[in-house]
């Protein structure tokens, strides 16, 4: 037989290999790849063939020794993955298979963590839909109607329904919390969010966000600096420092952005931070009275603060990723990178 036939014929054999012990696979190992082996020995006769087939005939037998060696490796991953059977069956001293069990993905450790972080000073967590209506998005936030993130460009409608939207934050959470739960409030809101923006390494139309409400008697802006203090020495490092910018978001009055010193070179300065020693994490400010009564809660007797931060966000600056889109590709050797982180 020719040896281009043979090699296919081999081929075919040992694709439908199986082994019932390993007794069995070493003697598959030694009759096809051993020294006196049927591949070794397809070696030897490819020594004697014409110059012009060595090209393809060589590739050929190359291919078929690690298509055996592969098929070998999966017979003994099988064999190994088999619960032992007769007398050692029942013996519970063994060590337990290999089990692939995957892990999180980086936007749920980082969820994760920064539902710990509040939930140790006493924040519960509350969720709400996705597809959300004009009031808990805008109007009780203190949207004027002409506001421009009402605008077709920036929010996701359904079926031409301007009053039903893909929310664009999750402080629709925190309205619905208000029209439900008596003050004292401390609730964070981690969610999914939707804008309509082109895709970017640094801007998606889909990303996550935690947004964060406390209200009670007496809150102020000192209450809501020193939590979100803590949050980022927490978050970051132990010598993570803040630093505090006014800004506007219609539903805080007054209303500040919230930078931390650059996690990356502590503040010295370098291209994450462009050299600026800063890095922006979170908005945040005192709810505006007409948000509370908005919600049926009585501004002369409760104040409070809010905040809300991007996951993606704090992800990337905590693993220095520097595009956004990886984390929606579901790309294995990205993920694999935080298997065994939790
Ligand atoms: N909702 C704001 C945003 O999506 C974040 C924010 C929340 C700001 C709470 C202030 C207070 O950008």
């Amino acid at each position: 037989m020719k040896i281009k036939e043979r090699i296919e014929e081999i081929l075919q054999q040992t694709q439908k290999l199986k082994a019932d012990s390993i007794t069995e696979l070493e003697a598959l190992k030694v009759k096809y790849l051993g020294k006196k082996g049927e591949v070794q020995e397809l070696f030897q006769e490819f020594k004697n063939v014409a110059a012009e087939e060595k090209k393809e005939l060589g590739q050929k037998l190359n291919e078929l020794k690690s298509g055996i060696q592969d098929k070998l490796n999966m017979l003994k991953e099988d064999l190994e993955r088999s619960i032992p059977q007769g007398d050692v069956s029942n013996d519970l001293s063994l060590p337990v298979s290999f089990y692939a069990s995957g892990g999180r993905h980086p936007l749920a450790i980082v969820r994760r963590q920064i539902c710990e972080i509040f939930g140790n000073i006493g924040y519960t967590v509350a969720e709400g839909p996705e597809i959300e209506d004009d009031w808990h998005i805008f109007t009780a936030l203190n949207f004027a109607p002409d506001h421009p993130a009402r605008d077709m460009q920036d929010t996701f409608f359904i079926e031409k329904d301007p009053d039903v939207a893909l929310r664009t934050h999750t402080s629709s959470v925190q309205i619905r919390v208000m029209e439900t739960t008596k003050p004292p409030i401390r609730s964070i809101f981690p969610g999914r969010v939707y804008r309509n923006e082109a895709i970017s390494a640094r801007a998606h139309c889909l990303f996550h966000q935690v947004e964060g409400l406390y209200i009670d008697k007496d809150v102020t802006f000192a209450d809501l600096k020193q939590t979100l203090y803590y949050f980022a020495k927490e978050m970051f490092n132990k010598e993570t420092q803040i630093r505090l910018r006014p800004s506007y978001f219609p539903f805080t009055e007054p209303s500040a952005e919230m930078d931390i010193s650059c996690n990356i070179c502590g503040g010295k300065g370098c291209n994450i931070c462009k050299y600026s020693g800063w890095v922006e994490i979170l908005g945040c400010g005192m709810v505006d009275p007409n948000v509370l009564e908005a919600c049926g809660i009585d501004s002369t007797v409760y104040s409070g603060f809010a905040f809300g931060m991007g996951i993606e966000r704090i992800t990337m600056l905590k693993y220095q990723v520097n595009d956004l889109r990886l984390f929606f590709e579901n790309d294995l050797r990205f993920l694999k990178q935080f298997e065994s982180t939790f």
